[in-house]
């Protein structure tokens, strides 16, 4: 089979481009987010985790830029039936010639013993899914040794005290693994209360930005980008 036909054959989340003009019938075009991230465009001998990497559009990103070591990791989207599958993720390394590693794991079991520490961790897309986020956060702070990149869901940017929207029966998007919406306040709180420093939002950057954005959709929810940093060699 071709590749081009191998890929039509599976399930896809991500958006992707492979060799040979083949790109992947995702849901989600990552192309759009990736600038929002603001990643080092020079990752050279970083060591990299991407949790909830799913097809790894962002492990693969990262590896491209240089970094020395990426792993991805993930379970359910692997596993789910309802997600997706794992020969996605592999189908795209294999044909991008990618050294991108994989681990089977749960953002809350995450820890040095199981999966070593990181340059830079990438949490993107997950922190709305788990059900208990500080828990997350403490297990993603245990393996971030250097800088945290988190992109998540955020509901109820009016407000200036954090405060989260709860949505315990699929109110969000009817996904009943969408769990929380915290306000930027909440989740540099939640950052900081997990050991993180220099807490940065980088998107939305400006209040005024944010109420535009709140205007057009008359919606407090969207996306949000936080960089933070963790040290644990001093
Ligand atoms: C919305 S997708 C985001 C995928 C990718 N990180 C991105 O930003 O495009 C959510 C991902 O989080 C993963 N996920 C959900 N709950 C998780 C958990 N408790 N531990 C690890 N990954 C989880 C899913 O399997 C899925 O790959």
């Amino acid at each position: 089979m071709s590749l081009r036909e191998d890929v039509e054959a599976l399930p896809w989340y991500h958006v992707m481009e492979l060799p040979g003009g083949v790109v992947t019938p995702g849901a989600d075009d990552p192309r759009d987010r990736l600038p929002l991230l603001r990643l080092p465009e020079d990752m050279t001998g970083l060591t990299v985790l991407d949790v909830g990497a799913w097809d790894g559009f962002f492990s693969f990103e990262c590896e491209r830029r240089g970094a020395a070591r990426v792993v991805a990791a993930d379970w359910f989207a692997w596993h789910r039936a309802a997600h997706g599958s794992k020969r996605s993720f592999e189908l795209a390394r294999e044909a991008l010639g990618s050294k991108v590693d994989d681990v089977e794991i749960r953002v809350e079991d995450l820890s040095p013993e199981r999966i070593g520490t990181f340059d830079l961790v990438l949490f993107a897309g997950v922190l709305y899914h788990v059900r208990d986020p500080l828990r997350a956060l403490d297990a993603v702070a245990s393996v971030t040794d250097g800088d945290l990149v988190l992109e998540t869901h955020v509901d109820l940017v009016l407000k200036r005290k954090p405060a989260a929207a709860f949505y315990p029966a699929g109110e969000l998007t009817g996904d009943p693994t969408n769990w929380w919406g915290p306000n930027h306040a909440a989740i540099e709180g939640m950052l900081r209360a997990t050991g993180f420093t220099d807490v940065v939002r980088v998107f939305p950057r400006t209040r005024m930005y944010e109420l535009m954005r709140v205007l057009k959709r008359r919606s407090q929810q969207g996306r949000a980008v936080f960089h933070a940093k963790r040290m644990l060699r001093l």
